[in-house]
Parts: structure tokens; C-alpha cells; sequence
């Protein structure tokens, strides 16, 4: 793997400022992101549209898309010389990074109950987003990321992993409430309850925004911040579009439920 970043790199200088380049680039496509997601749900699960190319069965289009977010890491971090891998902080945000991947790519996909199937467009781009992004985080976090001594003593690291770690406990717990809302076989929806989705309708999508706004805090960097950005715009966008959903499709759905944020938004 060295010798294939070599060839694409003159030099650690032009790779990282490379990485540097890619996490503007996230931020931008988050703008942009942002802009279009106000005229259009992004289109899978029950927004789902043969307009975005043919349908993908939903446990193999989730395991595939999200794999290389894992692959891509895992020959980064043990097939190169990722020389900061020796650093605490380091490993304690990439282990953060790993732990999120590894359900997400490897376990997930194989307890979804009755998800619709996946357009071709939105697997594409997952696909491609998981490489993209797999890259820069855990690149820059094997092989760059320089923090003080001390660093994982600071509060911002502090408060950003426990950030991170309530948030995926939240981000798993409410995927497991949706799931559990089907049996076996079935395909239709119920109105989630418990857990956070007493408050709001996009509990998962609070808790992985959660995530990776305290991962980014942790990581005090463009490349983490631009992560977080991007998921806040595509979840938050989602969680809008699922709880106006779930006002129109059931008369009884509770009128104190918000749609992100518990009591405010
Ligand atoms: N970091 C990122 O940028 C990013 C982007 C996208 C997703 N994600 C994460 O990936 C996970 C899945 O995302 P998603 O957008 O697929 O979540 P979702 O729309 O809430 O759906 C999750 C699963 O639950 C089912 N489901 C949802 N609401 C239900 C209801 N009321 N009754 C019965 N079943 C219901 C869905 O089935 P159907 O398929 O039939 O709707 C799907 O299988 C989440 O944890 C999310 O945070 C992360």
C-alpha cells in the first residue's frame, strides 16, 4: 500500500495537503448538499424511486456501499506505515471511527427488517462517499493528525468522546427500536416509541449527528469537522422530511414530537 500511495503522491506534503483539499471539498458538497436537499428527499427507503436508477436488494446495497468505509481503513491503518497509529489520541479516534464502521458495514446490513430496496444513484453515491471518506478521516489520523501531549486530558476531547460514544449508544438503540416496529416478513410502517423517539421522530439520525459532532470536537480538525457537517446536513434533512411523513400518514401521531431536536425543533 505504500508504494501505491508513493506512486500517487510525490510527497507527505502533497498528500496531506491533498486530504486538506478533500475536506473542503466535503464542506462544499454539503452546501450544495444542503440546497438541494430543500427541493428533493434523498431518494431510498420510503422515498425510494426507480427514477434514480434500477432498485438494489437493501441488506446487499447497505453491506456493499458501507464496505469500503471499513476496507479502506483497515488497508490504511495495518497495510501502510501510518507512522501515528504509536499516539494515544490517534488511536482513540480512530478506534471511535472503526467501532462505528464496523457495526454499521458488517452488522447492520444483515438486521434490516423489510427495508425497501435501494436505487442504483443513492448506492452509487454511498459507495463511492464511503471510499472517499474512509480515506480521508483514517489517512489523516494514521499517518498526519499531530495533537499536544495531553491532548486526550483536554476537555474538548473529553466532551467530544462522550459525545460520540452516547451518541452511537443512541444511534444503535433507536435502530433497533425501528427494526423491532416490523416482524419478520413484514414491510409497512408503525409509529416508533421509546428510547428518544418519545421526543423526536429522527432519534438514529439525532444520535449520528451527535456522533460525529463529538468526534469532530475530539479530532479538532477540518477533516473530522467536515464529516460532521456533512451528516448533519443529509440527516437533519431527513428527519424534517420523516416527521412531516409520519403527520401526514397517521391521524394519532403524537403532536408534542419534534422532528430533531427534543422540545425545540
Ligand atoms: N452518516 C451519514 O451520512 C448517514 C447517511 C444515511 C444514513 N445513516 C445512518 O444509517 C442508518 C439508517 O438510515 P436510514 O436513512 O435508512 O434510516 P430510516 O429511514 O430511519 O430507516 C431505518 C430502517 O428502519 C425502517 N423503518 C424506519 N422507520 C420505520 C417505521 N416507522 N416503521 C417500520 N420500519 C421503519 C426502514 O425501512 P424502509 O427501508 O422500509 O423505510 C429501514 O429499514 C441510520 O442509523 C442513519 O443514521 C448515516
Amino acid at each position: 500500500m505504500d508504494a501505491i500511495l508513493k506512486f500517487i503522491f510525490s510527497s507527505e506534503a502533497e498528500e496531506l495537503y491533498i486530504l486538506d483539499c478533500l475536506a473542503y471539498c466535503m464542506i462544499i458538497m454539503a452546501l450544495l448538499t444542503f440546497v438541494t436537499l430543500l427541493f428533493e428527499n434523498v431518494p431510498y427507503g420510503r422515498y425510494a424511486t426507480t427514477r434514480y436508477g434500477f432498485l438494489i436488494n437493501v441488506k446487499f446495497a447497505w453491506f456493499v456501499q458501507e464496505l469500503p468505509a471499513f476496507f479502506v481503513p483497515v488497508f490504511l491503518v495495518f497495510f501502510t506505515s501510518a507512522s501515528r497509529t504509536s499516539h494515544l489520541p490517534n488511536q482513540l479516534l480512530l478506534c471511535m471511527y472503526f467501532c462505528h464502521y464496523v457495526q454499521r458495514s458488517l452488522i447492520y446490513p444483515f438486521l434490516i427488517r423489510g427495508g425497501k430496496s435501494t436505487p442504483f444513484a443513492s448506492f452509487a453515491l454511498a459507495f463511492v462517499f464511503c471510499i472517499y471518506n474512509g480515506y480521508l478521516q483514517t489517512r489523516y489520523l494514521s499517518h498526519y493528525a499531530e495533537y499536544p501531549s495531553g491532548w486526550v486530558t483536554h476537555p474538548a476531547f473529553i466532551l467530544g468522546g462522550l459525545l460520540w460514544l452516547f451518541g452511537w449508544l443512541i444511534n444503535v438503540h433507536s435502530d433497533h427500536i425501528l427494526r423491532n416496529l416490523r416482524q419478520p416478513g413484514e414491510t409497512g410502517y408503525k409509529i416508533p416509541r421509546g428510547g428518544l423517539f418519545e421526543f423526536i421522530s429522527g432519534a438514529n439520525f439525532f444520535g449520528e449527528i451527535m456522533e460525529w459532532a463529538g468526534f469532530a470536537l475530539a479530532g479538532n480538525s477540518v477533516h473530522s469537522l467536515a464529516f460532521a457537517i456533512f451528516t448533519m446536513v443529509v440527516l437533519a434533512s431527513r428527519a424534517v422530511a420523516h416527521h412531516k411523513w409520519y403527520l401526514t400518514k397517521f391521524e394519532d401521531y403524537p403532536k408534542s414530537r419534534k422532528a430533531l431536536v427534543p422540545f425545540v425543533f
